[in-house]
């Protein structure tokens, strides 16, 4: 569950800043090799076109654009700096794979199905690939699913390594990596026989929080084991000399919400070693340059670009209160390990290119300067239980005079956290600004930015010690700011939709809640969902087998403390959180006589992100909030 600083129950913290008109997009963000120039997809509204820049002062090198009706993502240098990236016409039912050198773009392959992440080999003649042939729905558990119709569990999408020929385009794409294992990610090994990669058997949605880093043969696709970790595991990436992997690992809800410490083992196979024990930070990206291992951290409000020395503390270059996003993680490194490029934004900044040395990175694109903030953003610290919990306090700029309504918006995950992202009107806390509340966003118990313990900390207590520290940082945030106390609102998607739900059976203390996405009934979802295992490194066991630990944390049995009206939405085809889980809430409110409403919006994943809908669910929560919180008395 996620959503942020990255997204299961994920829909807030990392989640792309919704399009505002006039602002100038950067998407999918790479780096050259040689760290001279940069490649993004980017957009002032309409059609996307692929721009490379320089990576000293932001200057535009050329642009690529093969097809005027596709859509481009997934841009990837060569190590002799040409590009590959993947197209996609809406209008057919495929994906091509693209490659540009100098000014000349050709198709390698078309991919009759959906692809994502290529990779040139070390030698460039060949690429990688992940395909998913004849795809039913989108990659991730976010995505809609597909109607549970027919013979149930039966048939599943299945994405699968494939290898082309850089010098031959192909007619057909034949999968080298087995039928029946999903693969999740990968990295070529240096000497180019093979990758590893992280894997499961079985549903992909379903089995990421058991998969296992294995090593896949370039040739005959054989899948070697190398670990099998407790923890989730992202960004597998191999040593320049061949040798060792390292990994992040660490308690993670989404797939898309990265966040752990740095795992080292042997490619050969072996115990991971945990190299950045007791860190007080979350690292959130890996890369192993020429130079070394190279990090992107977030330690409390801060993100930091660092070099990673095992068994030394990360030695932060580059840090900044602000959130910064590539295409593969929040950064892209040169090869040399010198250079840093990422699109950097802040709650009042609308996002740019900064690039350049670690130590000296600078912003380099001016396209958004003039874009104007729409809150002032105040980082706010507080101690709770002995641990230290951070938030985000953002001020309407059109604060009435006096004391102030606001809304505490939880985020996604657990896993995950709220991290600055600018703030346009077409976003909730857009919205909720606008119509002068001050909007709280806390990182309590269970988020990334304080180590792995604090992450952990909310293992088998969800709602309990993460709701101490959200009502904890209210009152902090009532000691630096003129909020009424008496005009308090709630909110939040996914595992924030959840905090709604219980916290209605918790406290009093707020006047109105909106629920994104909830689960209400811990019971009824499991089994009822697409991703039950994200469940097992939370809770310790199954349903089945511990019953009572998901009774205890499900607002279905305590409705009789509810008394806050609340407003419901959810996407009809969520699968993360299906649409049951509100309907319960819904009618357990209704029979307990609170005020409560409940939207279905038709075809929608995770926390309904269709531009149109999206919009609605604002309108309405925005209407809800004024009701019950802005005139409460
Ligand atoms: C980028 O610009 C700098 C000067 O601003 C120049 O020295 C360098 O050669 C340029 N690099 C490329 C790849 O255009
Ligand atoms: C890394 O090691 C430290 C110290 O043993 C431990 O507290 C932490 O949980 C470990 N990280 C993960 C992701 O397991």
């Amino acid at each position: 569950m996620r959503q942020t600083l990255f997204a299961a129950l994920l829909a807030t913290a990392v989640a792309a800043p919704a399009v505002a008109q006039g602002l100038h997009q950067y998407y999918g963000l790479a780096m050259a090799p040689d760290g001279s120039r940069t490649a993004t997809i980017e957009s002032s509204g309409g059609h996307n076109v692929i721009t490379l820049r320089n990576a000293t002062d932001g200057r535009v090198l050329r642009t690529i654009d093969p097809c005027a009706t596709c859509g481009y993502s997934d841009l990837s240098f060569a190590p002799n700096g040409d590009l590959v990236f993947l197209a996609r016409d809406p209008a057919s039912k495929g994906v091509m794979l693209d490659y540009a050198s100098g000014t000349a773009t050709r198709t390698i392959a078309t991919v009759p199905g959906i692809a994502q992440t290529p990779r040139v080999s070390p030698d460039g003649k060949r690429i990688a690939l992940l395909v998913t042939l004849g795809a039913e729905k989108e990659a991730g558990a976010t995505q809609p699913g597909v109607r549970m119709i027919g013979e149930i569990g039966e048939k599943n999408d299945e994405q699968r390594l494939a290898v082309f020929d850089v010098a031959s385009p192909s007619s057909t794409v034949t999968p080298l990596s087995p039928a029946g294992r999903y693969v999740y990610e990968y990295d070529w090994t240096p000497d180019g026989r093979g990758f590893v990669a992280t894997t499961a058997l079985g549903n992909g949605d379903n089995n990421w929080w058991v998969a296992t880093l294995d090593a896949i043969d370039a040739q005959s696709g054989a899948v070697r084991s190398i670990a099998k970790p407790a923890t989730q595991i992202k960004h597998p990436r191999v040593s320049p000399d061949g040798r060792t992997v390292a990994y992040i690992g660490g308690l993670m809800s989404d797939y898309g919400s990265i966040g752990g410490d740095v795992f080292t083992v042997p490619l050969a196979g072996g115990t991971p070693t945990n190299i950045t024990a007791g860190a007080k930070s979350t690292v959130t990206t890996l890369d192993w340059t020429a130079g070394g291992l190279r990090t992107v951290t977030l330690a409390g409000d801060a993100m930091q670009f660092g070099t990673l020395v095992p068994g030394k503390p990360v030695a932060p270059g580059f840090a900044k209160p602000a959130t910064a996003s590539a295409g593969d993680g929040r950064a892209a490194f040169s090869a040399d390990g010198r250079s840093v490029a990422a699109v950097v934004q802040d709650y009042e900044h609308a996002p740019a290119i900064y690039a350049g040395p670690i130590a000296a990175v600078r912003q380099v694109t001016h396209d958004n300067d003039a874009a104007p903030a729409l809150t002032r953003a105040k980082s706010v610290s507080w101690k709770n239980e002995g641990y230290d919990v951070q938030g985000w306090l953002l001020a309407p700029l059109n604060a009435p005079t006096g004391k102030a309504p606001m809304i505490t918006m939880v985020h996604g995950g657990p896993s995950s956290a709220s991290v600055p992202g600018y703030v346009t009107p077409n976003s909730m806390n857009g919205a909720l600004l606008k119509a002068g509340y001050y909007v709280f966003l806390p990182n309590a118990r269970g988020s990334f930015g304080q180590g792995e313990a604090f992450t952990a900390a909310n293992k088998r207590d969800f709602g309990g010690g993460d709701l101490r520290d959200i009502l904890a940082g209210i009152d902090a945030v009532e000691r630096v700011a003129p909020i009424d106390d008496n005009r308090l609102g709630l909110g939040g998607c996914s595992y924030g939709g959840f905090m709604t739900m219980w916290a209605n059976t918790q406290t009093n203390r707020f006047k109105g809640i909106v629920a994104g996405a909830g689960i209400s009934n811990w019971i009824s979802y499991y089994g009822t969902n697409g991703i039950d295992q994200w469940m097992l490194p939370f809770f310790g066991k199954s349903m089945y087998d511990d019953m009572k630990a998901y009774e205890d944390v499900s607002a279905v049995y305590r409705l009789k403390s509810a008394q806050t009206p609340t407003f419901i939405y959810v996407g009809e085809r969520d699968i993360e959180v299906p649409p049951t889980q509100s309907v319960e809430w819904w009618h357990a409110l209704k029979a307990k006589g609170v005020p409560v409403s409940l939207v279905i919006y038709p075809d929608a994943g995770h926390c309904v992100t269709a531009p149109a809908q999206a919009a609605d669910v604002r309108a309405r929560a925005i209407a809800w909030f004024d009701t019950y919180v802005k005139n409460a008395k």
